[in-house]
């Protein structure tokens, strides 16, 4: 973990000279890059411990923290990560295969975020005082923490995503227990020289266990107060299962989504094609606002599938530390059967892989497939494939995007693509209650990190950014004073 092995480069080498087309012909392997030792349920038990010392019951040293020094010693933290940027930016594109351009992406926006947040909590302070309730009673709210928050992070943005869950919940004054992802620890494993060096012990406690071990036992003990992670629905429900009194249980919760792009027949489809390429393969498809499926009109579905596959086929396909690749590793061993199953599924039921590079694979690489016809009774059609596979549905009538949505599990986002204003409101309306999150001409994404970042359904419960997560993990207390003689003098 010394940020030395970006230059190595060994038997890929040929592999980059044969960039943008996929080649099997140098075989690829995983290699290991490193090693920490696991949380096993026994200090699984201890960190609670740990942490539930550290809150005491908000008696604690960092609940009662003044908001001026919980910011000192963020701010001091931000500082120490800053120092550890290259090594981390290495750990990104060694761990979850993110190319270096958006290693460095995620690492500069997640120190954004950190002093966006930082910004945002003075203003929230500097708004909190006293009003009046009634006459000669005056009030104030001051912003509480929840308490013991177990804080699981994901594998796709493991700082951006794991820190706009851990900096709002530790501003606020609770005490976290963090697992990070599988792939994706070793680079907390390094963060955590800058934590321990810039927190009271026990505000932060690690666990790098594996999560089907030590989550159900430490939920049990009904002593967690907020579940917070940004993963799968099912995981979640899972979790919050386990809590004996889950109706005490507060849950932040980024999950899953099935987000569509509908392309009208009007629209301008130099552009459409570019942003449902960058919405549905940017780091392989492994984003939770990614496009995940494609409804295009009847009218120029040929035209887009020929213009979108050449552009998906040129696609430039190698290792993170690669210029300009495009098409990474993916990290999860299990996920090219995954991945294979929704093919040979689509396959057996009328569906074609349409561009001629789709799902080449060599070690952990697996070049982007682009399916067509999808239809419902496919998994491709309703299942979240998480992955670099783009299903094409055709559509005539305005209305089989909107129903797709109001009958599906998910409600994140969709996009929109058209030149008529018409046709546009129409889906728009639509389609707005459905949702938390309208892309007009423009691929599904996240930010900026100022906007709210929530969804319908299954797919998040509570809402994530730079302002509304500090509510997220606060309570409001209100404090009522009605004025006396004594306290007017
Ligand atoms: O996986 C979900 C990420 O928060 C997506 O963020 O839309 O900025 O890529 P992004």
């Amino acid at each position: 973990v010394d940020g030395k092995f970006k230059h190595w480069n060994g038997p890929f080498k040929e592999v980059n000279a044969a960039i943008c087309k996929p080649t099997t012909d140098v075989k690829l392997e995983r290699i290991s890059i490193g090693k920490i030792p696991k949380t096993g349920l026994p200090e699984a038990l201890e960190c609670l411990e740990s942490s539930e010392n550290a809150y005491d019951n908000g008696f604690g040293e960092w609940p009662m923290f003044s908001v001026e020094q919980r910011i000192f010693h963020v701010e001091k933290f931000v500082g120490e990560m800053i120092n550890l940027r290259s090594e981390v930016v290495n750990l990104l594109m060694w761990e979850i295969g993110k190319s270096e351009k958006d290693s460095e992406k995620e690492f500069d926006r997640t120190i954004k975020y950190i002093y966006d947040t930082i910004e945002s909590l003075k203003k929230l302070e500097r708004k909190s005082a006293s009003f009046t309730i009634e006459e000669g009673v005056i009030g104030q709210v001051r912003r509480s923490p929840l308490g013991v928050t177990l804080c699981i992070g994901p594998y796709n943005y493991p700082l951006n995503e794991t820190y706009t869950l851990l900096i709002p919940a530790l501003i606020m004054g609770n005490v976290i227990l963090f697992k990070p992802p599988k792939h994706g620890c070793l680079l907390h494993f390094s963060l955590s020289k800058a934590i321990q060096k810039s927190f009271p012990k026990g505000v932060i406690n690690y666990l790098y266990g594996k999560g089907n071990e030590i989550i159900e036992p430490l939920m049990n003990t009904g002593k967690i107060n907020v579940l917070t992670l940004i993963g799968s629905s099912k995981v979640a429900s899972d979790i919050k299962k386990a809590h004996p009194k889950v109706n005490r249980l507060r849950a932040i919760l980024g999950l899953d989504a099935k987000n569509p792009a509908i392309v009208l027949e009007n629209a301008n489809l130099e552009n459409a094609v570019e942003e449902c390429i960058l919405g549905s393969l940017s780091f392989n498809g492994q984003r939770c606002t990614a496009l995940k499926i494609l409804f295009v009109h009847e009218n120029i579905k040929d035209e887009f599938l020929k213009k979108f596959c050449e552009k998906v086929d040129a696609l430039k396909f190698g290792m993170p530390w690669d210029e300009k690749v495009q098409i990474t590793p993916l990290p999860e061993e299990d996920k090219f059967k995954y991945l294979n199953d929704c093919i040979s599924d689509a396959e057996a039921k009328g569906g074609k892989i349409m561009n001629e590079n789709g799902a080449i694979q060599n070690g952990s690489l697996f070049f982007p497939a682009v399916v067509y016809p999808v239809k419902d009774g496919m998994k491709l059609y309703r299942e979240e494939q998480f992955g670099p596979i783009v299903p094409i549905v055709s559509f005539t009538d305005m209305q089989e995007p909107i129903d797709y949505m109001i009958s599906s599990n998910y409600g994140q986002q969709v996009s929109i693509f058209g030149t008529d204003t018409k046709q546009i409101s129409h889906l728009l309306d639509g389609l707005v209650n459905q949702v938390s999150r309208v892309n007009i001409n423009v691929q599904c994404q996240r930010g900026p990190d100022t906007f709210p970042f929530t969804g319908r359904k299954d797919s998040a419960e509570g809402t994530l950014s730079v302002y509304d997560a500090l509510r997220s993990f606060s309570i409001r207390t209100v404090v009522a004073t009605k004025e006396t003689m004594e306290n007017k003098a």
